[in-house]
């Protein structure tokens, strides 16, 4: 077991975490927001980070810090804690990012890691290699090979109670990335960023930030802390959350208010395209978008580096909350209709349904079919794992309509789930709260639960009594079963 963590509360693979942090002896709840905090600009106090928005931990640059006259000397002398007035946790990075950036930097990983130490950072990270995205495999193999070698150098520094990040990294290759995992919990080393996602969030391609994300889960022991590296933007936590990732760290609450680009749950805004302020958080409570407009750039970029960092910290209880009640695929889905490319995010997160359905609680408080996606979800995958393990024996009757006495049973059809016993009516899932208007996907879903089915039990004899089934649902129940449309067919019970 990894000490620093613990699961309290799972929904899908998202989770209520706690993670020790022994140096800052403090417990910080996951999942969590690092607010970026540049040691030469900073937008808004750490102090009042931990004051006024209840920050827990938060994340800044040492490699600035190492080559900052200005600030070196004081962050060694009096630690960062002081220097920041700020008494949680603080997590530090290394300078991998300004590598990405610039092609080099000039520090190694021991230096910088004990650099890291002496400045007093709770969560250091050693020199890791953000690989970029689309690079030809071999390039993606070498710099990660590069990497685990860091890693594993990391592990031999002695940087006593500090934590240590073990970043994974694999460009866009997903069996990369999941031995880069394994490799990384395979260390010593204590929190695991996935990283150089940023350039894939900047190009809105959430399907493969997804992706990326379960290869990593899947390399990983359910008890790793997982830091998504550099995803600061709220319209993409649900979804992050409901794949794994327990921390986050936000430049763009300050970066955005610098562009004058005010940050919500569904994207992003331009403060000249605002008449109003959606949004019920202090500044936009007191300001319309044309006041914020007549103050100076400063005031301005402060009041919006304010409200960014409202909605960001909203969102994050907002969604621990859906943990706690086990609907964060239902906010998932709302988020998901927010930009047509967090919809491809959403459609990638189904496509994990199996992997979910590991860590998703077996009983939620209800199950709402909000989306021709909800069909795909991991309770309607559990439910046909169920099927197949079923044994009912003799004539069985599967109906969207009434009982009738001339089978051995008559076993309830409801889509997207299938078909299930008359007394599961009232357990989770199959007491979902489904429309009355479904789409296609739900019926080829109730297809597939019959499928499941039948072909577990080749030698009982099922009969389908449907109502209105597209052709494709029609064409995915197995010839095996007869099938008996309720309402148009002669001899009709319903
Ligand atoms: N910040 C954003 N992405 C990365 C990354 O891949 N590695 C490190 N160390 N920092 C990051
Ligand atoms: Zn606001």
């Amino acid at each position: 077991m990894r000490e620093c963590f613990e699961v309290r509360d799972y929904d899908g693979a998202g989770r209520i975490g706690e993670l020790d942090v022994p140096r800052a002896d403090v417990t910080v709840e996951t999942p969590a927001l690092l607010p970026v905090v540049n040691p030469h600009v900073r937008t808004i106090e750490p102090g009042e980070l931990e004051a006024e928005f209840g920050a827990e931990i938060l994340i800044t640059n040492a490699y600035s810090i190492y080559g900052s006259e200005e600030y070196r000397e004081d962050a060694l002398e009096q630690g960062l804690h002081d220097l920041y007035d700020f008494s949680g946790a603080i997590m530090t990075d290394s300078g991998s990012f300004q590598l990405s950036e610039y092609g080099s930097i000039d520090v190694d990983t021991e230096e910088i890691l004990q650099f890291q130490h002496d400045i007093g950072s709770d969560i250091g990270t050693p020199v890791d290699i953000p690989t970029p995205p689309d690079v030809p495999r071999e390039q993606a193999e070498e710099e990660l090979t590069t990497t685990q070698e860091r890693l594993e150098l990391a592990e031999t520094v002695d940087t006593g109670e500090m934590l240590v990040n073990a970043p994974i990294q694999g460009s866009t290759y997903a069996d990369l990335r999941e031995s880069a995992a394994e490799h990384a919990y395979g260390t010593s080393l204590d929190v695991f960023p996935v990283g150089a996602v940023v350039p894939l969030l900047n190009n809105y391609r959430f399907a493969d930030v997804v992706d990326l994300v379960a290869a990593s889960k899947r390399g990983l022991g359910e008890d790793a802390p997982v830091h998504l590296f550099g995803a600061g933007h709220p319209m993409m936590f649900a979804l992050a959350v409901a794949m794994g990732c327990d921390l986050f760290d936000s430049a763009a609450y300050a970066l955005y208010a610098r562009d004058d680009r005010y940050l919500t749950v569904r994207g992003t805004e331009h403060l000249e395209d605002l008449d109003y302020f959606p949004c019920e958080c202090p500044v936009c409570a007191s300001h319309t978008p044309d006041d914020l407009d007549a103050k100076n750039a400063l005031e301005r970029e402060r009041l919006l580096a304010e409200h960014n960092l409202h909605v960001t910290y909203g969102e994050m209880r907002r969604i621990k909350q859906a943990i706690r009640r086990g609907n964060l695929l239902e906010l998932v889905e709302t988020r998901a209709r927010g930009h047509p490319t967090m919809l491809s995010g959403y459609r990638a997160l189904v496509d994990h349904a199996e992997q979910l359905e590991a860590t998703d609680p077996v009983a939620k408080e209800a199950f709402f079919y909000l989306s021709t996606e909800s069909a795909d979800r991991p309770e309607v995958h559990r439910h046909h794992d169920r099927l197949a393990r079923l044994s009912p024996e003799g004539e069985i009757l599967l109906s969207e309509g009434d009982t009738n006495e001339a089978y051995d049973e008559t076993w309830r059809v409801v889509p997207p789930f299938g078909p299930f016993p008359r007394d599961l009516s009232d357990v989770y899932p199959l007491n979902a709260e489904i429309p009355e208007r479904l789409d296609a996907r739900a019926y080829e879903q109730a297809a597939e639960g019959v499928r499941r089915l039948a072909e577990g039990n080749p030698d009982a004899a099922f009969t389908l009594a449907y109502h209105d089934w597209p052709e494709t649902a029609l064409a995915a129940v197995p010839d095996s079963v007869s099938t008996f449309q309720l309402g148009v067919e002669e001899g009709d019970w319903d």
